[in-house]
């Protein structure tokens, strides 16, 4: 069977604005990318997936794009950009850029016309509704078109003056949403990413991607949201995720861009179920290699509770395997997963299900082999490879995220939570915790800048850095080396099939997987308590090998009765 790359692959992501900074400015750039490749090459990573760098106001860091052909200046240059590819491709690295289509800036060009008049040609790039109640008063609830809050807080709607209407924008006001709908705006977007990868890049991540599609009623109105809370503003997003025009517009992308290429491609897609994972990656009908699904990024918090992700729940082990085991298996076969446990959205994965202090190290490592070991395409995020956990700044004036700020705001003020309530919610969910500047070293800032980082650096970093990392054969580093290295080797991490142990074990994580007559069995421990592993007696193991472990394996175990120390992890073959 012919494998396709991006099944065998490893995909490491940068945030370019906390990788490393070249010219002093505070903010990383692509030039400072370029100088750490070394690092990447090391671990033995097969594609970069860049964060954006197009050109943007940054009121979301990028997220919000006022040009999508050229690179913004404190990132660097189109040349700086080529010169970076250049670069990985030399060392046999892919490139795969983010793609941000569902909204773009209100500083583009685009919009600025858009919003100028009813008969601009722009115009029908967005999308505009009129006040429900025209006598109402602008941005209250009556005139306003309905009553879903955006991601960033407030309104979705935001009133556009010379025109007498309102804008939808999902997140921020200045991050105005695409009118898919318009053909004119498809083939834009088709054109620009033909532009990117005739520059030779490998491939998209695609932002929110399932969100494209509006819920759009015959009479032209979006569809006010479910009330699940006092006050007017109710979430939305429900409503605009997997909507009906989803899979044709992602068909015609396809057919349009992706299918005259060689490409790699990944759907961020909030509240996506196994049926449209299915769907989408299915490879002959589908139109996306996989997606980003979230089930799993929500099992820590509160269910239904209004304050949404910052509802803080712990996680019970159980959920985990239900929700991953059955995303392996209903996909298996048919379509592809994407893995992670960490991004640019989310808090740290050794602080958020392992052990960021006592058991940092051990406690990454069997996290990591936790991940790689499923089926589908693995992703590390920057920092994740050096075990880098969460911060707890003390002030909200130390952070920078939209996000977090918006939502402290709200939550203080106009909910009157209390303000540590909050700060502790924003210590174990805020996305600052993975944008803290890249610790490189133990010297100044970290080797991350000579100048003033934009955000603080984690101040774990004279002990957690690349430098000591590397130095270090016990470290997470090298344990994700052996990790990435044991794909390339082992047709089984690929294409085997995954079948869930011990599914209520409250602490112990199993599974095996099997390819042909070839057998893995996978034990990871989710706690800082030893643990014994019992295999079911249906599956023979008389004889077995550690095929990699994050401690020595004790001697002359026997699998019916394996005694599991704190955060260990073993992925054992069974011979028989
Ligand atoms: C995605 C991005 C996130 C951004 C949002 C709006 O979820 O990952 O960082 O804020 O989309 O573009
Ligand atoms: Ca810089």
């Amino acid at each position: 069977m012919n494998t396709p790359w991006w099944k065998s692959s490893v995909v490491y992501q940068i945030y370019p604005r906390s990788f490393c900074d070249s010219n002093g400015d505070g903010i990383g750039d692509l030039r400072g990318i370029t100088s750490k490749l070394d690092h990447l090459q090391a671990l033995g990573v097969d594609v970069v997936w860049l964060s954006p760098v197009y050109r943007s106001p940054q009121d979301d860091n990028g997220y919000d794009i006022s040009d999508y052909r050229d690179i913004a200046p404190e990132f660097g240059t189109l040349a700086d950009f080529d010169e970076m590819l250049a670069a990985m491709h030399a060392r046999g690295i892919r490139l795969v850029m983010d793609l941000v289509v569902n909204h773009s800036s209100d500083e583009h060009a685009w919009f600025q016309q858009a919003r100028t008049s009813r008969d601009n040609p722009y115009h029908d790039h967005y999308i505009w509704c009129e006040p429900r109640d025209a006598a109402a008063p602008i941005g209250s609830p009556a005139s306003l078109p309905n009553n879903w809050e955006a991601a960033f807080n407030g309104s979705v709607w935001e009133w556009n003056e010379p025109t007498g209407e309102y804008y939808l924008h999902m997140f921020s006001r200045k991050q105005p949403d695409l009118n898919w709908e318009n053909p004119a705006l498809r083939q834009e977007v088709y054109a620009l990413m033909r532009f990117w990868l005739e520059r030779g890049v490998d491939g998209f991540r695609m932002d929110v991607i399932n969100m494209i599609s509006k819920p759009w009623r015959e009479d032209g109105s979006l569809p006010d949201a479910p009330v699940v809370r006092d006050g007017f503003l109710q979430p939305g997003f429900a409503l605009t995720c997997n909507g009906p025009r989803l899979l044709e517009f992602l068909r015609e992308m396809r057919h349009e861009v992706l299918d005259h290429h060689d490409t790699m491609t990944v759907g961020e897609a909030p509240m996506a179920t196994t049926r449209q994972g299915r769907e989408i990656s299915d490879p002959i009908d589908g139109a996306l290699n996989m997606l980003f699904q979230f089930e799993h990024m929500d099992l820590d918090s509160l269910p239904g509770d209004p304050r949404g992700k910052w509802a803080l729940k712990p996680l019970d082990l159980r959920d985990l395997k239900r929700t991953m085991a059955r995303w392996q298996d209903e996909l298996h076969g048919c379509g592809w997963n994407s893995l992670y446990l960490g991004n640019h959205d989310q808090p740290r994965p050794v602080s958020r299900f392992g052990d960021d202090g006592e058991h940092r190290v051990r406690s990454a490592q069997m996290l990591g082999t936790w991940l790689h070991l499923h089926q589908g395409t693995p992703y590390v995020y920057q920092g994740e490879e050096l075990g880098l956990g969460n911060v707890r700044f003390a002030t909200i004036d130390d952070y920078q995220d939209i996000e977090t700020r918006n939502m402290y705001r709200v939550a203080t003020t106009e909910r009157g939570e209390d303000p540590a309530e909050v700060m502790r919610a924003i210590h174990a969910k805020g996305r600052d915790n993975a944008r803290t500047p890249m610790p490189w070293n133990d010297g100044p800032n970290a080797g991350f800048t000579t100048g003033t980082p934009w955000l603080k650096l984690n101040p774990s970093w004279p002990q957690v850095n690349a430098a000591q990392a590397v130095a270090d054969a016990g470290s997470v580093f090298h344990y994700y080396r052996r990790l990435i290295a044991l794909r390339k080797a082992h047709p089984i991490v690929i294409d085997g099939r995954h079948d869930l142990l011990l599914a209520e074990h409250p602490a112990l994580y199993a599974y095996t997987r099997t390819l042909g007559a070839e057998r893995w069995l996978v034990v990871c421990n989710f706690s800082a308590d030893e643990q014994l592993f019992e295999l079911p007696a249906d599956i023979p193991a008389a004889r077995w090998e550690t095929v990699i472990a994050n401690i020595e394996p004790a001697g002359g175990a026997d699998l019916h009765a394996l005694p599991m120390r704190p955060w260990e992890a073993r992925v054992i073959r069974l011979l028989g």
